[in-house]
């Protein structure tokens, strides 16, 4: 190590575990875009939280930027780390701190894997009910800092609503304890709230207190084909109307075919242009109306065959064919959507943005999933090989401006749960207004006075 800043970081903080290998700066310089050449300075890995406000400290004193990471399992390029930055990595903060049975409150580093939050949460008779097939990779102040959202939104709604609290490094390097379990609290701004979403740029988020809830009931899930698109909302409407529903996912056979081609099975002889995955309750009463429902579907030409899982293996093997296509499509390098309009607005979104892409996207494959019970829609774009990635993206960006274009028109938001990075930052403006983007850029100086956390994400320095 001769880079003389990193030997003043060093020199301040002796214990400090600093990586500078090429091989580890690639590795914690990216996150699961890789669209951009990772070239960060060094990663530092604090144990503790006086080294993470000693390494924030020190940053503001040399003046070298700070990326917070956590599993960089990130789809926005909000942990990326291209132009000489400190990566700062949860990643040995990774330890359950404790539980409060009478608060139902588990207090977690902010480095623990959601797949730990959910086992620590069932070894108390309880469940932590934010879920994604990136669970066991992506770390809670990951999702705390993106507002991860999932599969269950619709049941449980998404990581904001779990968060009792928080402890924040902020960018001068001052630790904010935020919220502290209290379920009611008027004294102010909730200053935890901003931390929720803030991709990296506030601060680092050190310790998390999460609300637990009742485990989940024993659950069936079906998987219904559709012929249509304009079918899927009404479906949903059919079955919402009848039954509580956990999850409510839609893909199309162009996603089936990736996941099956990546090893999953589906129980249907016949292909159909349209998936729905739903998951309910398993008690008679559930079944029962769920079984009602697909008739009605069946009987109105809504839906076209319908299979209820028989176990839970079956119900995992069901689950695999929704949750397996992030991974079956990693290789072509995917232009990702991650856009949400209001339920009521879906229908007529859905027919224009139909509309829109089927015109300006003749040459590449579109892949459309989502979790569309809760009006959020992943369209993601497949990469020819053939064809230069700077090419590629600057396709999908000016497609992406149309789609922006239509996303302001119908109120609509540019990142539903995965936030807005690099990927979406261009187009914060059909989502937010010019005098919100400025609120949030007085909101960063206040936190983040020198502008050394994770600088040029979500927006660029004013
Ligand atoms: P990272 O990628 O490391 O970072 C994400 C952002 O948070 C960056 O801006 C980073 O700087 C910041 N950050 C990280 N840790 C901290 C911290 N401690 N303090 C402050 N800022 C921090 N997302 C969903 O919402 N729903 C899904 O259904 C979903 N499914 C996925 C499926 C797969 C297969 C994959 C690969 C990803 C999926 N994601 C999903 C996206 C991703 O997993 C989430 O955005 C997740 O919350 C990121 O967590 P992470 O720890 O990997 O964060
Ligand atoms: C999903 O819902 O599968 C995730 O958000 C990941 C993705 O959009 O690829
Ligand atoms: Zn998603």
């Amino acid at each position: 190590m001769t880079d003389h800043r990193l030997l003043s970081l060093q020199a301040e903080l002796p214990g400090l575990r600093l990586l500078t290998d090429a091989a580890d700066r690639e590795h914690y310089g990216r996150d699961w875009t890789r669209r951009w050449t990772p070239a960060p300075l060094a990663i530092a890995l604090p144990g503790s939280v006086d080294e993470v406000q000693a390494i924030v400290r020190w940053a503001n004193a040399a003046g070298v930027a700070v990326v917070p990471s956590g599993g960089r399992t990130g789809l926005s390029g909000g942990a990326v780390a291209a132009h000489g930055e400190l990566v700062v990595s949860t990643a040995r903060m990774n330890r359950v701190l404790d539980f409060d049975p009478i608060d139902r409150c588990l207090t977690v580093q902010a480095g623990v894997p959601l797949q730990r939050v959910h086992e620590a949460a069932q070894q108390h008779g309880l469940q932590y009910p934010v879920d994604f097939a990136a669970r066991g990779s992506c770390s809670i102040g990951g999702n705390i800092a993106t507002n991860a959202g999932g599969i269950r939104v619709l049941r449980y709604g998404n990581t904001r609503q779990w968060i009792a609290g928080l402890k924040l490094v902020t960018g001068s390097g001052a630790l904010l304890d935020l919220g502290r379990g209290l379920v009611k609290d008027s004294s102010g701004y909730d200053l935890r709230h901003l931390a929720i979403a803030s991709e990296g740029t506030l601060g680092i988020i050190v310790e998390a207190s999460l609300w637990l809830t009742e485990p989940p009931p024993p659950t069936k899930v079906m998987l219904l084909a559709l012929p249509s698109f304009e079918a899927l909302m009404q479906v949903f409407a059919v079955f919402q109307a009848r039954l509580a529903l956990q999850a409510f996912e839609f893909f199309t056979e162009v996603a089936l075919k990736h996941v099956l081609a990546h090893g999953a099975q589906v129980p249907f002889a016949q292909q159909h242009p349209f998936y729905v995955v739903t998951e309910f309750a398993s008690d008679p009463a559930s079944e029962a109306a769920a079984l009602a429902a697909f008739e009605q579907c069946l009987s109105d030409g809504l839906a076209s065959d319908g299979v209820l899982s028989a176990s839970d293996a079956q119900a995992a093997q069901l689950w695999r064919l929704r949750e397996g296509i992030t991974e079956s499509l990693a290789k072509y390098l995917p232009y990702k959507n991650d856009i949400s309009v209001r339920l009521s607005a879906m229908p007529a979104f859905l027919a224009e943005t139909q509309a829109l892409l089927g015109h300006e996207y003749p040459q590449f494959e579109v892949v459309w999933f989502g979790h569309i019970g809760d009006g959020n829609l992943h369209i993601n774009i497949l990469k020819p090989d053939a064809l230069a990635l700077e090419a590629f993206v600057a396709d999908c960006e000016r497609v992406t401006r149309l789609l922006a274009d239509s996303l302001q028109r119908h109120g609509g938001s540019i990142s539903a749960e995965h936030g807005i990075g690099l990927v979406k930052k261009p187009y914060l403006w059909c989502t937010r207004s010019a005098v919100e983007i400025a609120a949030m850029r007085g909101i960063k100086a206040a936190f983040d006075p020198n502008g050394i956390m994770n600088p040029g994400k979500v927006f660029d320095a004013a």
